[in-house]
């Protein structure tokens, strides 16, 4: 049988996801029905920094009675240019999962193609399809299914965005980014799902009628030496109060956090009495909790 990776929402179907999704709001009311993964070992291999992502999944680990081991490039010799691949076909003969956060979404995919145990994407420079499992269970938490609503990102084309765009053609919402010019995602993505996608550079165009607002840092990790510089451009690309008026009454704003007030989301909004961010925070655990039992049931 083939092994079944995570490296972008498209690598399971609509149905998988939305089971997925189903299976962490039933894990989030019941821990205990979960499928215990006894004796299974989740290998971390981070590159960049993490709170949510590496918790979540040392916690999902620890609750299905398997263990983790966090490898920092500081700790392997991935970090000192051992080839992926000779990493990929060891830990395939050691682990039975691994999460990966990394700079070139392509050295994922190498790991993957030379891995003989599932491979999660924990965030690449072009895509975080788990932080999309959070934010679509939250929706839904809150106000059912999301087919066929209105989602606007505002900010940066970056890589939750690309993301959200993946979850446009499989959750089927209508995606609108409002984005400054040179900071589009990436146009082949968007060409390929035009259908569901559309660009604008004016943020209240974006918003008009959305039953969900989204935005994340303007500079991304690797891009903090163009922040000052990126403050300047996303002048005009916050999500505020104000601009919350042209969405629908009862539109949700979601922000995968770490956030910046001031700079892409108001203070007001994220620290509001009934903001939703803490549940999408908080699910990222449960989602890849159910991510986790399902790959690792294969
Ligand atoms: N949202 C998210 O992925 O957070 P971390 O970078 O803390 O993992
Ligand atoms: N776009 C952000 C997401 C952080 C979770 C980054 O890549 O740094």
């Amino acid at each position: 049988m083939t092994v079944k990776h995570f490296l972008t929402l498209q690598d399971l179907t609509r149905e998988e996801l939305l089971s997925i999704i189903h299976r962490a709001i039933e894990l989030k009311k019941n821990p205990t029905l979960a499928a215990y993964q006894k004796q299974k070992t989740l290998a971390l291999i981070f590159e960049k920094s993490s709170t949510r992502t590496r918790v979540a999944f040392e916690v999902a680990m620890t609750q299905l009675g398997g263990a983790s081991i966090f490898l920092s490039n500081a700790d392997s010799q991935l970090g000192r240019g051992e080839p992926v691949e000779d990493s990929a076909r060891v830990l395939s003969r050691m682990v039975d999962c691994v999460a990966i956060r990394t700079f070139e979404h392509e050295k994922l995919v190498r790991f993957a193609r030379n891995s003989t145990i599932p491979v999660i994407n924990a965030l690449t420079d072009d895509f975080h399809p788990c932080q999309l499992l959070a934010d679509i269970q939250t929706y839904i938490e809150h106000r059912g299914t999301i087919s066929g609503k209105t989602v606007a990102w505002i900010g940066d084309g970056n890589n939750m965005c690309q993301s959200y765009i993946n979850a446009a053609d499989l959750f089927d919402f209508e995606l609108r980014i409002a984005c400054p010019e040179g900071f589009q995602p990436d146009s082949k993505l968007v060409d390929k799902f035009k259908n569901r996608v559309s660009i604008t550079h004016n943020p209240s165009t974006a918003v008009r009628g959305a039953d969900l607002v989204v935005t994340d840092v303007w500079a991304s990790m690797g891009q903090e030496h163009e922040e000052t510089q990126r403050i300047s451009s996303f002048s005009g690309f916050q999500v505020n109060s104000e601009l919350m008026t042209h969405a629908n009454d009862s539109a949700l704003v979601m922000h995968c956090l770490p956030a910046h007030r001031g700079e892409e989301i108001s203070a007001d909004l994220i620290d509001a009495q009934d903001t939703v961010i803490w549940d999408e925070a908080e699910n990222r655990m449960h989602s890849q909790k159910a991510l986790l039992e399902h790959l690792l049931s294969q």
